[in-house]
């Protein structure tokens, strides 16, 4: 595989690069420009040739596949009913926001958020509180356990959307962390809902922990969300995985999600069963890749491009860049697409605290991360 090769996207129906007009550099949404595994696409390719597409199940073995690769990955075991799927992450979560929250309830969850967490509760009537992540000494982004216990106590949260690995921040929060948020759950009845979407892309030899896999008490308040979407470039066949372990939790998320959610697409399925099944070498060398242009990056931040900062993210292919230092008031978005045609995400629709930040996805060829590197120096020079 050749995570070189420059594919030409903008002729396509991509949201990616299809926003702005052709000459932008675009790395905001998070999908990666990396053809996925040969594998996925032949698997695609047989089922097309069979040329009938009516409704289907689950194909044969895609459920032993997921759960022999939990098992495999994360010493989880889960049974084959408690998988089902859906057609995204973001309409699981939003599945669980509208079906188990009661009126006058409310969902917590962590900022800088993914921003469709933050539009999540506001779509089902109910209010969405937001739980600060702040830069701790160990000069990453960490949770105050403090504020976000009283914050439920306070607001009568029933639900936290929890984010691991965490977009923007690239976090992968480790065992005592989960420990923390799982107890803190317990204490006070709220539901976990884990969105674990970019929990396959993770550096420096780090181990992702399902918060569902601490423990069957913990399991039985979680649904987690998994998904081959971004980790092999699938985003687009809308298949995800939820895991829903404890029987009357799952009943009523179904009933819920009845007559209003599909299962996800037929051939979205294939690929993701082929995925699972051989995509672990391609895997591994994207992550090599992407663990290369996280390095430029970080090296460009420490030279060249002060006074841009991040917290080198410990995970995901995304870069929450701090600008505060730049001394823009307004729209950094603007300011980068004007200046000097970069297609970046916008701080604030993470949340308020996204003021004087952008999210660059790096998620493409290494020419690509130079080019950005030489647009962000250009955008310095321009102020
Ligand atoms: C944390 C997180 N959840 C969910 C999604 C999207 O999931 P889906 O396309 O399956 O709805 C993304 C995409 O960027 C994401 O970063």
């Amino acid at each position: 595989m050749n995570f070189d090769k420059a594919i030409d996207r903008r002729k396509t129906e991509s949201v990616k690069w299809r926003r702005w007009d052709e000459d932008v550099l675009a790395m905001w949404v998070a999908d990666t420009d990396f053809e996925a595994p040969q594998e996925v696409i032949d698997a695609i390719n047989k089922r097309v040739e069979h040329g009938i597409f009516g409704y289907g199940f689950p194909p044969d073995g895609l459920n032993e596949v997921v759960t022999q690769r939990l098992k495999r990955l994360y010493n989880w075991d889960v049974d084959v009913e408690q998988v089902q799927y859906v057609p995204g992450i973001v309409t699981g979560f939003n599945v669980a926001v509208r079906g188990l929250c009661k009126p006058g309830e409310e969902v917590i969850y962590q900022v800088p958020a993914y921003p469709p967490f933050i539009r999540a509760p506001h779509s089902a009537g109910l209010q969405g509180i937001q739980n600060e992540m702040f830069v701790g000494k160990s000069g990453q982004y960490e949770v105050d356990f403090e504020a976000f216990e009283q914050e439920i106590i306070d607001n009568k949260v029933s639900l936290f959307i929890l984010c691991n690995p965490h977009n923007p921040t690239g976090r992968v929060y480790r065992q005592d962390e989960l420990e923390k948020f799982a107890e803190i759950c317990l204490r006070n009845d709220v539901i976990i809902v884990s969105d674990e979407i970019h929990c396959d892309i993770l550096y420096d030899g780090r181990k992702h922990i399902p918060i569902a896999s601490l423990g069957k008490e913990v399991s039985d308040i979680t649904i987690t969300l998994q998904a081959p979407s971004k980790t092999f470039n699938v985003a687009g066949l809308h298949t995800s995985v939820a895991v829903i372990q404890n029987p009357v939790l799952r009943e009523r998320y179904n009933a819920y999600r009845a007559g209003i959610v599909s299962s996800p697409c037929i051939l979205g399925m294939y690929a993701a069963k082929a995925a699972y099944e051989h995509g672990e070498p391609w895997l591994e060398k994207q992550l090599s890749y992407l663990q290369a242009n996280r390095e430029l990056i970080d090296e460009a931040l420490r030279n060249e491009l002060k006074p841009i900062k991040w917290c080198k993210p410990e995970a995901t292919f995304l870069a929450w860049l701090d600008c505060c230092e730049l001394g823009i008031n307004g729209s950094l978005q603007e300011y980068f697409l004007e200046k000097v045609k970069l297609g970046l995400n916008d701080g604030p629709e993470f949340g308020a605290v996204g003021q004087g930040f952008v999210r660059l996805n790096f998620g493409t060829t290494r020419d690509n991360i130079v080019l950005a590197i030489e647009k962000m120096k250009e955008a310095l020079e321009k102020l």
